[in-house]
């Protein structure tokens, strides 16, 4: 569907509106580039409400570790590891996983069904030397996991509110890997999704230069 003058200007005003109100400015709602975009990057919804009763089947977890191991990495090095607390497999790992949660994360996230750690190597395979790309290339694993669950109909939500030295004693987590986040994976409970707040293209996207904003 084409992006019509009218969208546009009342895309612009909205975003006027919404620039007023908070700290955010220059925020601008997803309906203008969603668009033109594949529907699963604006389907996905880091949203706070799970089903609890909902177990995800495990082939479906399943699915979803194969788009991690199908990421792109540095040197193929594929330098993540990720611990999967399933709750339907292992409640003791769940709970244990939550826990190293912040409060806050804590109170929606025990009600999804698979808690991931994210953790990436910090020595690179090939020459063990610091691999500066390790947690870059878990980020794109970890996405593509979100995505995959998205387009299984599940909601993926990432948090970086833990606590890392908790977290690295209960997982018995080795020197040289640094946890990056906890991924909540479960179905979609009740709850209103927000459009997506984000900053202006021009903010952090620049044309040939440092600064020089894309128009
Ligand atoms: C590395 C990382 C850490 C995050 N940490 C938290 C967190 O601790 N708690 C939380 O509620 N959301 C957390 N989020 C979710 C972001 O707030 C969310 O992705 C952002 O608001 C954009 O919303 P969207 O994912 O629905 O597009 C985190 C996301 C990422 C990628």
């Amino acid at each position: 569907m084409k992006i019509g003058v009218i969208d546009l200007l009342l895309a612009s005003f909205i975003g006027g509106l919404t620039a007023a109100s908070g700290p955010t400015a220059n925020v601008l709602p997803h309906v203008i580039p969603s668009e033109t975009l594949a529907p699963l990057l604006t389907k996905r919804y880091s949203g706070y409400v799970y089903d609890s009763s909902r177990p995800i089947p495990r082939e479906m977890l399943q699915a979803i570790l194969e788009a991690g191991r199908l990421a792109p990495s540095s040197y193929n090095e594929q330098p993540w590891v990720f611990i999967v607390c399933d709750r339907a497999k292992d409640p003791e790992a769940y709970q244990k996983a939550l826990s190293t949660l912040v409060e806050f994360n804590q109170g929606w996230a025990k009600n999804a069904q698979v808690l991931i750690l994210s953790i990436a190597s910090s020595k690179s395979a090939h020459n063990n030397k610091l691999n500066r790309w390790a947690q870059y290339d878990t980020g794109a694993a970890a996405f593509s996991m979100m995505l995959e669950a998205t387009s299984l109909g599940l909601m993926a939500h990432q948090m970086g509110g833990f606590d890392e030295e908790k977290l690295r004693k209960a997982f018995s987590v080795p020197d040289d890997f640094v946890p990056m986040a906890v991924m909540a994976i479960g179905y979609q409970g009740n709850e209103e999704v927000k459009p997506k707040k984000r900053k202006a293209l021009k903010e952090n996207f620049f044309e040939g230069a440092w600064g020089k904003g894309i128009e």
